[in-house]
């Protein structure tokens, strides 16, 4: 399993290395699942983190440097050793009005330089209520111009209509989407929305979800641990 916390505009750099050394330490006698942590960009560090933890960036701008304010580039990620971003997540899609062109570009440079890159996909409420084939067409054009066959990429399919509401997707939709992805795209694809304690073992156990992008049930150290304990046996 891999199992993915999404901070967002959460955790100080404090209640950060807190979390991360408290998840770091479970690891330490429990190696199964893959966990990801993104912090908030202030919040990045060096961390002596154990093999199967990876601390990642929510967002970055596809430079090195250079006079792009209010972003940042690979010289800042390079200062931590952070190797892992998530591109296109649904609030940078559609709070932040990024567009796919510029999320292409930002996965093209990023899998250049050979990170991992945990590239998010889902459609609003609208597109689902026209149905499975629309709903389909839609996600299917977010991966207009990636390389999906990338050997460092994870996908994440996250509805948009089940990221904080607290609505999650039904099995049955999850299952629709996750086939129809796994069918053309060998890669390990997430599930993402609403994720928590008392559904994310149901989840994870469905056919075709590798694992679990989770941000509001995630941001308690205890209940992230507990998620990783509870999904650690699943295959
Ligand atoms: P949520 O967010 O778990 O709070 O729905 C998921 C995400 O945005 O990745």
């Amino acid at each position: 399993m891999i199992i993915a916390s999404n901070f967002k505009t959460n955790h100080t750099r404090s209640s950060t290395k807190d979390f991360v050394g408290a998840v770091n330490e479970y690891l330490k006698s429990n190696r199964s699942s893959e966990v990801y942590v993104f912090p908030t960009a202030t919040s990045l560090d060096n961390f002596d983190l154990q093999d199967n933890l990876h601390l990642g960036a929510q967002n970055a701008y596809p430079t090195i440097s250079g006079s792009f304010t209010g972003e940042i580039g690979t010289s800042q990620l390079d200062e931590f050793n952070i190797k892992t971003i998530l591109i296109g997540h649904s609030e940078r899609r559609h709070v932040l009005n990024e567009s796919n062109e510029s999320i292409v570009s930002k996965y093209k440079y990023y899998m250049e330089l050979g990170y991992k890159i945990i590239y998010c996909i889902g459609e609003p409420l609208e597109v689902k209520n026209q149905g499975l084939e629309k709903t389909l067409e839609y996600v299917y054009s977010q991966l207009d111009g990636i390389d999906t066959t990338y050997d460092n990429l994870i996908l994440a399919y996250e509805p948009v209509w089940a990221i904080g509401t607290g609505v999650t997707a039904t099995n049955d939709d999850i299952i629709n989407i996750h086939n129809a992805i796994k069918k053309d795209i060998d890669r390990p694809l997430l599930y993402g929305g609403s994720v928590k304690l008392s559904n994310v073992v149901e989840i994870c156990s469905l056919e075709n979800v590798d694992g679990a992008l989770i941000g509001t049930a995630s941001w308690n150290k205890d209940d992230f641990i507990q998620i990783i304990e509870l999904t650690k046996d699943i295959k």
